[in-house]
């Protein structure tokens, strides 16, 4: 993917970089060329090997405030994933990623395509159509597929509805970011981000659960929009076909790394890239940069599709389904060749990503369109 296209997708997607952390997102470009850059007690990582040997070597203190492990068990009563090390942060690992896996898409592909047929109708009738609710409603359906409810006082619980768990999702996440930014800390902020773990957990009371719904939805509400707006941009709809579509995706989720840094914390002293690293400092790892999405052609294509999941015993158990669910998203959408309309970024998300993305078909689809 290069070209004119790419340029103005390009374009248009440093916006939701610039609309909700600036001074970042600056910082971030402009210490790039170092793989590994040292701020006082704050180190820099952005290249991938550096990158991939924090993740895999170095270790990292999963609950410290800050990071996202500190961030989780705040979210989620502790002891979860995120901040799990061991025998016992490997067996549910196996268990999670086993039920993640392509079984997962399999098995919600259907539910996925029926929401998409629902709501993409609209585009073939010449209306606009707000994609990032229809993110949320597929995010917060592979949610609750995943997750077991909270039970009722009329008996066993039905599935979350998808559009509240995804809500409650999103705002528990932004929250929490909000009360950790770095500077002085805005009143109310503490509770304004256990009111919105609260709400989370009333639908979900397993901690585990809510930490899930909290990773697969924030990510994909982030991740599908973009991608979307970049096929538009950059004029990709017209190739794509059931046979690339996951490659295509895959490569959409390089170049937008949808959570882009990794806030960690290092357990022990090391040396990476030549920077020594002392236990308890800050480390700030730019899965953008180790997945080279500022690049049009990887230097190294394997190890940067895999950076945006992360590396190691605590790599993203649910790149496959996100993979698999971009792909369905972006079949789905292709046949309308659709156009943005209406863009205006997120600024108070966890993650960059549109608060809106209005699209609308740039030419009728017409009746049995080839997907
Ligand atoms: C575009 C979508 C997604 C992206 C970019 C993404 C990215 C990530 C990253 C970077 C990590 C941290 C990895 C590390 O520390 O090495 C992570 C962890 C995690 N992700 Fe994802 N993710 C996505 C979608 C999902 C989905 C759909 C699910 C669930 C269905 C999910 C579940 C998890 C879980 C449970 C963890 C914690 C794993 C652990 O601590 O062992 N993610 N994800």
């Amino acid at each position: 993917m290069s070209g004119a296209g790419t340029r103005r997708a390009r374009r248009r997607d440093r916006r939701v970089y610039l609309a909700g952390h600036p001074v970042l997102f600056v910082l971030l470009a402009a210490t790039r060329r170092r793989p590994v850059v040292r701020i006082g007690r704050t180190v820099l990582v952005h290249g991938g090997a550096a990158y991939h040997e924090v993740l895999t070597r170095l270790p990292l203190d999963r609950t410290a405030a800050g990071t996202t492990g500190g961030a989780a068990a705040e979210l989620t009563g502790g002891g979860l994933l995120f901040d799990q090390d061991g025998d016992d942060h490997r067996a549910a690992r196996r268990t999670l990623a086993a039920d993640l896996g392509a079984r997962t898409a399999l098995r919600l592909r259907p539910r996925w395509q029926a929401v998409l047929d629902e709501r993409l109708a609209v585009l073939g009738r010449g209306l606009a159509l707000d994609l990032v609710p229809l993110a949320a409603e597929l995010a917060g359906l592979t949610a609750a597929a995943l997750t077991t409810p909270a039970p009722t006082a009329a008996g066993p619980a039905g599935a979350p509805d998808p559009l509240l768990l995804a809500h409650a999702a999103t705002e528990a996440a932004a929250a929490t970011a909000r009360d950790h930014l770095p500077g002085r800390r805005r009143p109310g902020g503490a509770e304004a981000a256990a009111t919105a773990a609260a709400r989370l957990n009333s639908l979900l009371p397993d901690g585990l659960d809510a930490m899930l719904a909290v990773a697969a939805v924030n990510t994909t509400v982030a991740a599908l929009p973009r991608a979307a707006a970049w096929c538009a941009d950059a004029g990709l709809w017209a190739g794509l076909t059931p046979d690339n579509a996951p490659g295509v995706a895959s490569e959409l989720l390089r170049l937008t790394a949808p959570s882009p840094v990794l806030p960690r914390v290092a357990a022990a002293g090391a040396t990476v890239a030549g920077c020594p690293i002392a236990r308890g400092d800050r480390l700030v790892l730019v899965a953008r940069h180790a997945a080279e999405s500022h690049r049009d052609t990887p230097v190294d294509p394997a190890r940067a599709t895999q950076a945006v999941f992360g590396a190691g015993p605590h790599a993203c158990p649910g790149a496959a389904a996100a993979r698999a669910l971009l792909a369905e998203f972006l079949l789905a959408l292709a046949p309308y060749r659709p156009t943005v309309v209406r863009a205006r970024a997120d600024h108070r998300s966890a993650l960059p990503g549109w608060a809106e993305l209005q699209v609308r078909a740039g030419r009728p689809a017409g009746r049995g369109a080839s997907r």
